[in-house]
């Protein structure tokens, strides 16, 4: 399967391990809350490679030297509320000063639009990296509707990170925001008639939080 260049499909072993015991439906909430977010930590050290450094003097207990940290302000991690939180927290473990803000979006089952319900970002977020995550980019309507939403803010250097995409997610999300890099774990092939992913995970945040 070729995908367009913005997709990144995160290969590393265990990404792909973690991915298959969150596939299991026998996986608790408990198991799959804590493989949410190491994959999460996983997939933000790929997402975060390009992120600017900058020099700085400092003194190791034997020298002075000029050392690498990082540039700019602090990045912004913005989960979709609710599944989005459960990566959020492995980000979180990888760059802990980060700002948070999020976005509120249920999937309407009948049509599968994306509702907005909840909006809210730290200020400056156009001079910010920002990284949106949700575990799941199935008909992509959320992560476009939420990147939107991101750009109409002024938001500028924005990544996109799930563990898991329809192809025709990633296609049509490609197609709407091809300068957001989408980073996922993996590519399944179907989604069915109700906009789940097959053979996909069954629902993120019901899993995640116990819900039904
Ligand atoms: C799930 C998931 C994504 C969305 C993906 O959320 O966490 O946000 O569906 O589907 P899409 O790509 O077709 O838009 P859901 O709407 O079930 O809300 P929840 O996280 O509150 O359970
Ligand atoms: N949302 C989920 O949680 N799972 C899917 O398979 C599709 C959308």
């Amino acid at each position: 399967m070729s995908l367009p260049h913005s997709i990144h499909v995160v290969t590393h072993p265990l990404v792909q391990h973690k991915l298959t015991k969150m596939r299991d439906k026998e996986t608790s909430s408990a198991n799959f809350r804590r493989l949410l977010r190491e994959i999460g930590l996983l997939l933000g050290y790929d997402a975060t490679r390009d992120l600017p450094l900058v020099r700085t003097q400092i003194e190791t207990p034997v020298a002075p030297m000029d050392a690498p940290l990082l540039d700019g302000k602090k990045l912004v991690i913005v989960p979709i509320l609710r599944a989005g939180l459960g990566l959020a927290e492995g980000l979180l473990d990888l760059v802990p000063l980060a700002r948070m803000g999020h976005v509120g979006l249920y999937r309407d089952p009948r049509t599968l639009q994306a509702v907005e319900y909840y909006f809210k970002m730290p200020q400056d977020i156009t001079d910010r990296d920002v990284i949106v995550c949700d575990p799941m980019l199935a008909t992509a309507h959320s992560a476009i509707a939420a990147v939107d939403r991101m750009k109409e803010v002024g938001a500028k250097r924005i990544k996109f990170i799930c563990i898991l995409a329809a192809e025709h997610g990633a296609r049509a999300f490609a197609e709407v925001h091809p300068d957001v890099p989408v980073f996922t774990a993996a590519v399944d092939a179907k989604l069915n008639d109700h906009g789940y992913i097959v053979p996909g995970l069954g629902d993120a945040g019901d899993r995640l939080f116990g819900t039904k």
